[in-house]
């Protein structure tokens, strides 16, 4: 790497999202619910040059890991996405994004007459049909979601 170009350093200790798609960083970020008023350092880098995939998104998150379901749910956004915990500068464990066959609670029904949108007390609920494209079938109305309707709720 050369002077000229810019460097995203290494972290000591939290959690690194790499080979994201281009552009998606800010919706991985989204989906776990992370403002940026958390008082924490994280670093998000849109559309730097990737050997693999041309260009990629990278988001750092310091001091912090992320659970299974934060690794599920950013399986919906970025189904290509490679986690890694580091634990004082080095990689100590790769976690690798997998979305469930059904996603509950985390995605609604775009249709405001499924009953999952009524009064009832009944969570939303999914089933995966495809995972790239992103294809999601409601299990009340049959309705299907794809990554768009998705991304539009985040
Ligand atoms: N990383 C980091 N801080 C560290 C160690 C690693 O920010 N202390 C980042 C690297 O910059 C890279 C990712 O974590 O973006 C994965 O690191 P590593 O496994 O060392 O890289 P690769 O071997 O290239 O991983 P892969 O095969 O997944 O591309
Ligand atoms: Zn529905």
């Amino acid at each position: 790497m050369s002077d000229k170009e810019l460097r995203v350093s290494k972290i000591k200790d939290g959690t690194v999202i790499d080979h994201i798609s281009g552009g998606y960083a800010l919706d991985v970020v989204k989906i776990l619910g992370i403002t940026g008023k958390e008082n924490r350092v994280m670093t998000i880098a849109v559309n730097v040059p990737s050997k693999r995939f041309g260009v990629k998104d990278i988001v750092k998150i310091e001091g912090r890991a992320l659970n299974s379901q934060e690794v599920n749910r950013i399986a919906l956004v970025a189904p290509h996405a490679s986690i890694n915990i580091v634990h004082d500068y080095h990689v100590v464990e790769k976690l690798e994004v997998k979305l469930p066959k059904v996603i509950e609670g985390i995605v609604k029904c775009v249709n405001p007459a499924c009953i999952s949108n009524s009064d009832e007390p009944v969570v939303a609920k999914f089933y995966v049909k495809a995972e790239e494209p992103l294809l999601l079938k409601c299990h009340y109305c049959g309705i299907t979601l794809d990554r768009a309707d998705v991304l539009q709720q985040l």
